[in-house]
């Protein structure tokens, strides 16, 4: 039975809905976007051709993702008042914070377009998500070092008006990097969906209740933000340090994981579904050498995390467990490497993920049978009794 958890027979469906979006083989370690598998995406597509893909269903044609790009290209720019949201936060504010809170304070400038069950509606408000979160994104970081925010540039691509963004100031011309560009886009379709997240779950959920489609994302920010789902990849390059700095032996590392000690787990490792190598970490784990090399930044964490990485795919603790790489476990280094700040790396995650966020989103707002149901639970509380007579 698919589509509902079923308590009533006795066992949990672990199927909380249904979709025809992303398809996983956690054994297999197989993973597609609308029947198309990951590697030749992220081989042959570029992100805002894949985001088209998840969201509409087929890969667009020459003009559709031209007009797609345009649309998109045309609306990066934030509402001039919205600039004044930003000053609101201290510096030392994480930017995932600030990306969920500007994702739902984007929404009050277009109250009279949210309606989810109106299709131009939907349509700009998806136009206007995939734009402006990159600009969000970098005013964040912007906001954070005390730089001056830079408007979009409409001659460059996608990633490259967010590299801008995110590094450039206007003193300078910014290059962008052709190497580095490339490599973020494909790290962006990579993380573009994965069918029943937590992230994706909770936006379809809160867009079950017919919230808008701003509103379901930020609460898809917010799950993301967690250290076991979207935030491990921070936790990661924060753990490879840690070790570096202690100059503790990787072997020793690994027994405190496997006993456990104050619940340190290998961060970046580990699946609910995968219960083989992640498909995208991978993808990654090739790329990864080959994107430092290219711009001339190897990392002796690199080394150090491929060394975590040997040791865990020969220790029974993780072979019976089903323990290997997942997504987070090597995108932080090369995140790093271009030149983000380690808090910046899950909003990263996010501007990846919005697609798949959005296509889902969409698909359940459009055909009630793909709802995630009202969750039940098994009670284990008191069972009946009398308030004491005084
Ligand atoms: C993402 O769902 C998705 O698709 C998510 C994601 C996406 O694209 O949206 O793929 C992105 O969130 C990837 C996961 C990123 N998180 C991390 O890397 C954090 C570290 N990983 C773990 O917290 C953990 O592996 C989970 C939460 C990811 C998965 O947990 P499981 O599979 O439910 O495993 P479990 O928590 O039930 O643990 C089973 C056993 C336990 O040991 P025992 O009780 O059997 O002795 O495995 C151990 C756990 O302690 N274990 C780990 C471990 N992960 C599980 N031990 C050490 N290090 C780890 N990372």
């Amino acid at each position: 039975t698919t589509g509902r958890v079923g308590l009533d027979i006795g066992f949990v469906n672990t199927a909380s809905c249904e979709s025809a979006i992303t398809f996983i083989d956690g054994d297999e370690g197989i993973l597609r976007y609308r029947g198309y598998p990951i590697d030749q995406l992220a081989e042959k597509s570029t992100f805002l051709e894949t985001s088209y893909l998840l969201i509409y269903g087929e890969l667009p044609t020459k003009e559709q993702l031209e007009e797609f790009t345009d649309n998109v290209t045309r609306h990066t720019m934030l509402h001039e008042e919205m600039k004044r949201f930003f000053a609101g936060f201290p510096r030392e504010a994480h930017p995932m914070a600030v990306l969920s809170s500007g994702v739902s304070a984007l929404s009050t400038f277009y109250q009279d377009s949210l309606d989810p069950f109106d299709e131009e509606q939907v349509h700009i408000s998806t136009i206007r998500l995939l734009a402006k979160l990159p600009t969000i994104a970098s005013y964040a970081h912007k906001t954070a070092i005390g730089q001056p925010m830079l408007y979009p540039d409409n001659d460059l691509g996608y990633v490259e008006n967010f590299l801008r963004m995110t590094f450039g100031v206007p003193a300078e011309k910014y290059e962008v990097d052709p190497v580095v560009a490339k490599a973020l886009d494909r790290l962006f379709i990579l993380h573009a969906d994965h069918e029943q997240n937590c992230s994706t779950s909770t936006v379809r959920l809160v867009g079950s209740s017919q919230a808008n489609m701003f509103a379901s994302i930020s609460a898809g920010v917010n799950a993301l933000f967690g250290p076991l789902h979207g935030g491990a990849n921070q936790a990661v390059l924060e753990m490879l340090e840690d070790i570096q700095a202690e100059g503790t032996d990787p072997k020793k590392y690994m027994e405190k994981v496997k006993n456990k000690e104050d619940g340190v787990k290998l961060m970046g490792f580990g699946h609910r579904v995968y219960k083989n190598y992640d498909p995208r970490a991978a993808i990654v784990k090739k790329d990864v050498r080959a994107v430092l090399e290219t711009m001339n930044k190897p990392d002796p964490l690199l080394d150090l995390a491929m060394g975590l990485e040997d040791i865990a795919l020969k220790d029974d603790y993780f072979v019976e467990r089903k323990l290997y790489p997942n997504v987070d476990f090597y995108t932080g280094l090369i995140y790093k490497a271009m030149g983000f700040p380690t808090e910046m790396f899950t909003v990263l995650f996010a501007i990846g993920r919005l697609p798949g966020w959005i296509a889902q989103w969409r698909e359940m707002i459009n055909d009630p049978k793909t709802k995630i149901g009202r969750p039940r639970q098994v009670y284990t509380g008191e069972t009946e009794r009398a308030y004491p007579s005084k």
